[in-house]
């Protein structure tokens, strides 16, 4: 048996989909191209009828990023495939992703269907996809779920009408490993399919088993498993990324399977992503956690210098953690920074060089060690951030023990430069009064949360807040070895996306 396991990434889909994780089309398109670099073998590239939006990203993911497959979810109706279709297009390699739910709470209180017209309902669905493209995938949405039985009437369906991959969701995060693996034990000794025929599976992780489901099925047989970087996606999230194809690559001794994941990619791809979505990585994350190579404990340390293998079972480097030692300094030059930009995975264009470059020459001025964190954050922060309405021109903070906190904001709106002053319960919330005032938003603050990029006082603050108005939810992130300064960049990022959202809007997107 086929001991490759395929790597589905449903970042851009179900990942996005989850609140605070939304992108814009530029950012997704980063993401993509991330992915490609990463050597994922099919990026979901999101929902076509779900958005305008939606759509357009998946045709400019799907006219951009080449030499791989590129899936589109739809549901079993003619507008939703025929829309998948169309954004698909321009790929190299077009999947049509038709779903259904299949378990009766779905059918009774969500479809309203009966279980005879979900059947039709699949079939149809696959037929009509099928006259678009060769590869279409079938999921029944809440297989752990449904009726085994059922269940396979369903797949064996969808499979006779031409799907090439049958997908089992653990939609609700519900199955345990054991139960799960004979759920699919029965699924494969009662359908009949080539054995072309891919059994893929999607585990969500509302009981932290996400990916121990995932693995125990890959035992039991499934070659594909849906999943995305940093475990991002509804509710408790996806099955992770990471943690899926190193556990892979690390037991190799057990499982036996291999993946075509350039893993040294896995760590600026979670970055990437989380200076994207602003969903910062819980410290004690499995594998790209801040502290998930860090040895604290005095006898883990001592073990280490002695022997690594006696704590570390895989290297910092395979996963491509930065050494985090000095790279660049006040005197290093444009070639060694457009070096180390290339060194971290950032194909940048000539402009884009240059503008990174002035700001690295700012921070070189004001800190004496430039850690690649701090590169990758100035990355972040001046080159992949879209057209802005807002942008801060300057800031001054009066504040101390026996002094109200008083702000002087200076933002550039277009073309105007508007300066105002007010005040504050401390430093940071005198800023963001005053740039609410300024920029007269409604929207509320939602989180507000700072990270120190790397170690001194000197290091770079990195900001991250959430705010919503009208029931949209963005993130924005800032970095600066300033923290008010960092925290003032963050706000008015997610303001700038706040925009973009209400512009797609008046254009009846
Ligand atoms: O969780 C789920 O069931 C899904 C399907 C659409 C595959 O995301
Ligand atoms: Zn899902």
């Amino acid at each position: 048996m086929n001991n490759k396991i395929i790597i589905f990434d449903t970042t851009l889909r179900d990942g996005e989909q989850s609140p605070g994780s939304s992108m814009n089309m530029e950012e997704k398109l980063q993401v993509a191209q991330q992915l490609k670099r990463l050597n994922v073998d099919i990026i979901e590239a999101g929902f076509p009828i779900a958005s305008e939006g939606d759509f357009d990203a998946v045709k400019e993911i799907a006219s951009n990023v080449k030499g791989i497959t590129i899936a589109g979810l739809a549901r079993t109706s003619r507008p939703d495939i025929e829309r998948a279709y169309e954004a698909l297009k321009p790929a190299d390699s077009p999947r049509i992703h038709v779903f259904v739910a299949t378990s009766d709470i779905h059918l009774k209180a969500k479809l309203k269907k009966t279980r005879e017209e979900v059947i039709s309902m699949t079939g149809e669905a696959v037929a009509l996809a099928k006259r678009f493209v060769d590869d279409v995938e079938f999921s029944a949405e809440d297989a752990t779920r449904s009726d085994p039985d059922y269940l396979v009437k369903v797949l064996q369906t969808a499979i006779d009408a031409g799907a090439t991959t049958i997908n089992i969701p653990d939609t609700v995060g519900y199955a345990i490993p054991e139960e799960f693996i004979r759920l699919i034990r029965h699924i494969k000794s009662h359908i009949k399919a080539p054995d072309s025929i891919v059994i893929s599976v999607h585990c969500h992780n509302d009981l932290g088993l996400a990916v121990a489901n995932s693995l125990a099925a890959v035992g039991e047989g499934a070659r594909q498993v849906e999943c995305t970087i940093n475990g991002i996606g509804e509710r408790a999230g996806n099955a992770a990324m990471e943690e899926i194809v190193m556990a892979l690559k690390v037991r190799k001794d057990f499982f036996s399977f291999h993946t075509d994941i350039v893993s040294e990619q896995i760590y600026p791809s979670s970055r990437l992503l989380s200076q994207i979505t602003g969903i910062a990585v819980q410290p004690n994350k499995a594998v790209v956690g801040a502290n998930a190579f860090a040895h604290e404990a005095g006898i883990h340390q001592d073990g280490v210098l002695k022997e690594k293998l006696t704590y570390e079972i895989m290297t910092p480097q395979s996963i491509g953690l930065p050494s985090n030692m000095l790279v660049l300094g006040k005197h290093s030059g444009r070639h060694a920074f457009r070096d180390r930009l290339k060194a971290l995975g950032y194909e940048l264009t000539d402009i884009q060089v240059d503008k990174a470059f002035v700001v690295f020459k700012q921070i070189a001025d004001k800190k004496k060690e430039v850690y690649d964190e701090d590169i990758e954050a100035i990355v972040a922060d001046e080159v992949f951030k879209w057209a802005e309405k807002y942008r801060l021109e300057s800031l001054n903070i009066s504040s101390g023990t026996d002094m109200l906190p008083t702000a002087t904001v200076r933002i550039k709106i277009d073309s105007n430069s508007v300066t105002e002053s007010g005040q504050g319960d401390g430093p940071v919330d005198a800023v963001y009064k005053t740039i609410a005032s300024i920029t007269k938003t409604k929207s509320r603050l939602l989180r507000y949360q700072v990270n120190a990029i790397t170690g001194g006082t000197d290091a770079q603050g990195e900001v991250m807040v959430r705010i919503e108005e009208n029931g949209y939810t963005v993130s924005g992130t800032g970095s600066d070895t300033d923290i008010i300064v960092a925290s003032a960049k963050a706000y008015i990022n997610a303001l700038n996306k706040l925009e973009h959202k209400k512009i797609k809007k008046i254009e009846g997107i």
